[in-house]
């Protein structure tokens, strides 16, 4: 590929999600949700449980079907293996490894390298030079023949990272890696993702609860609650009072407030 077109290629953005709606058991979970992710980009996607976070994270990876829209992944509708391989996922339980589960971290950022044409040959000098590379940017060189049991939180965090940066991929999407973590290893773990982004050229889309932890690391924020109520700067991500107004949340003091909910529920015959 020609200097040019290279320039061109990296100008498209790995996540185009246009109008997309999505159904699980029968309710409608996401609706007319737009969301366009340049390359470069760490994003925070945000919002209250059951708002559908997880479920746009499996419906861009393909684990779960969409009623309408479109998704296209590094300008493709349709993606090929190879584009597929690009995208790396850490799922909201990744780093709950079983103790009894003997594994040093370097065995597992290996299992990160492994695909259908390679998984019946010994480790190449290319994967293992993936492999050093991933344990290097994840700072676990210190620990990487340590069993993954005897891991802080944090590290084991970094580890299942280190995984997925073994597979080249290029776009991390992240489902939750703060939970369970100390205020230091949550420190540490959101400077490594935001260097991977600065400095390995990858793009981040993260989930988490801690609205104030991703904040200070992001570049932008979402917020979802079955569509998105806010997309823009991590900087402008609104306060508490205008989040209720964007979610549609009355205040309860307000003298103009009407509770025709509970009005609609004794209509209905419930207290
Ligand atoms: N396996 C499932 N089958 C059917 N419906 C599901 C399933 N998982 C989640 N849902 C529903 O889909 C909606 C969105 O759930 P989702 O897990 O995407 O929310 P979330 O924003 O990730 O929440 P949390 O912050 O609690 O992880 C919820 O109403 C939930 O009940
Ligand atoms: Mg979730």
């Amino acid at each position: 590929m020609s200097s040019a077109e290279l320039m061109e290629t990296s100008k498209i953005p790995p996540l185009k999600v246009d109008k997309l709606s999505v159904n699980r058991s029968g309710r409608l979970v996401l609706e007319d949700v737009c969301l366009t992710i340049n390359r470069g980009e760490f994003v925070g996607l945000v919002g209250p449980n059951g708002g559908g976070k997880t479920t746009l994270l499996l419906t861009i990876l393909g684990l779960l079907k969409h009623r309408k829209g479109n998704i296209e992944l590094y300008g493709n509708t349709r993606p090929s293996s190879s584009v597929l391989r690009k995208l790396g996922w850490v799922s909201q339980h990744a780093s709950n490894i079983p103790k009894n589960i003997k594994l040093t971290v370097r065995e597992l950022v290996q299992l990160g390298t492994l695909n259908t044409s390679n998984m019946l040959w010994p480790f190449s000098s290319e994967q293992n030079e993936q492999v050093d590379q991933a344990i290097e940017l994840a700072g676990l060189k210190p620990v990487e023949n340590r069993n993954i049991s005897k891991l802080s939180g944090g590290q084991r965090q970094r580890a299942v990272i280190a995984r997925v940066l073994a597979s080249k991929a290029e776009f991390i999407l992240l489902d939750e890696p703060l939970v369970g973590i100390d205020r230091d290893s949550r420190n540490a773990l959101l400077k490594f993702l935001d260097n991977l982004c600065h400095e390995a050229q990858k793009t981040i889309l993260m989930i988490s609860h801690d609205i104030a932890a991703i904040q200070q690391a992001s570049h932008r924020m979402v917020f979802l609650e079955e569509k998105i109520r806010y997309d823009g700067a991590a900087d402008c991500f609104p306060d508490l009072a205008d989040l209720a107004n964007l979610r549609g949340i009355k205040s309860v003091h307000d003298s103009n407030y009407s509770d025709n909910t509970l009005y609609q529920l004794e209509d209905m015959g419930e207290e």
